[in-house]
């Protein structure tokens, strides 16, 4: 499994990033794809696909949210002679009423399941909650540079989990033959509430960062007095709403069952964040 190169797609994402890094450091060949990646690879010009493909024995897809690519892309690998699949999906997805999806988004992660399941390869499923790397790289991290987080959440708490956890059950999914067939959710070792994750990166930066909880019509028009479109200010409304509405505070043990170890405290997240400069002032 091991002398092909491995394809990792969103090679330049929170998790994708991570992913590589993993396996290049045990020595590993790697296709690191994405539009700005080392191997141009667009999901929506199915004219890169082959030269992704093209004598790869695993991959880790990372798909392109709100779209069904998926299915068509596993076909495709599946004549490319690929033989595993470990594929990058999302905690609750198929939780009857756990969010509104008006943008497609847990429908295109539930058919990519699916086609991964449906598809005669080797397959394991990654459903990650919460990054906790949404507070330094992802949807949260102009808040903490600015020292305020303003959202819909209430006192709602969720078990961030660590991207370098994901990637290191990407790893294992990609490398070891015990995960064929198992879908890993993953979390954080503890719920905690959007006001201790802020007092947690307060403490490991130094600097303050509080978190102001705002009535979902307020983030809307906030969103769109920002110049968002009104529809996707809403979506992206439903997005928090499982943290709001405290679905999200279950902890899951993907992360121990993978990898026999548990999962990395937000604390530990904190401070080695902000140790390797991620919060730069
Ligand atoms: N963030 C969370 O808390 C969270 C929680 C649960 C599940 N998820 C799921 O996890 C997935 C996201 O994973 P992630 O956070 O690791 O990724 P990410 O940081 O959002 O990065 C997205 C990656 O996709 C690539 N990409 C974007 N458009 C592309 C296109 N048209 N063709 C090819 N590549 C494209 C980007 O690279 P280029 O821009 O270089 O192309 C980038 O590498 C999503 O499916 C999301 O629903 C996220």
């Amino acid at each position: 499994m091991t002398e092909l190169p491995i394809l990792v797609t969103g090679a330049t994402g929170k998790s994708g990033r991570r992913v590589v890094s993993q396996l290049r450091a045990r020595g590993l060949p790697v296709r690191a794809a994405g539009r700005n990646g080392e191997h141009v690879f667009d999901w929506t010009d199915r004219g890169t696909w082959d030269a992704a493909l093209e004598g790869v024995r695993s991959i880790y897809i990372v798909q392109l949210d709100g779209t069904k690519l998926v299915r068509p892309f596993v076909e495709r690998a599946a004549r490319h002679g690929v033989r595993r699949i470990v594929l990058a999906s999302g905690r609750g997805i198929d939780m009857p009423g756990y969010a509104q999806d008006s943008s497609g988004v847990l429908e295109g992660l539930l058919d990519s399941e699916t086609a991964v399941r449906e598809s005669g390869l080797e397959w394991t499923i990654s459903r990650p909650g919460w990054f906790a790397q949404n507070f330094s790289e992802g949807f949260f991290a102009d808040a903490v540079r600015v020292g305020e987080l303003r959202l819909p959440a209430g006192d709602g708490a969720t078990a961030f989990v660590d991207a370098e956890d994901i990637a290191a059950v990407v790893v294992a999914a990609l490398t070891e033959d015990r995960h064929a067939g198992q879908i890993y959710e993953l979390s954080g070792p503890r719920a905690v509430t959007l006001g201790e994750a802020v007092a947690t990166i307060s403490e490991a930066t130094g600097r303050e960062v509080r978190y102001v909880p705002l009535s979902v019509q307020g983030y809307v028009a906030e969103l769109v007095q920002q110049g968002w479109p009104p529809a996707d200010a809403e979506s992206f409304a439903d997005v928090i709403e499982p943290l709001r509405t405290g679905k999200d505070e279950y902890v899951s043990n993907g992360v121990q069952r993978a990898l026999g170890r548990p999962p990395r405290t937000f604390a530990e997240f904190a401070r080695s964040t902000a140790a390797a400069g991620g919060w730069p002032a």
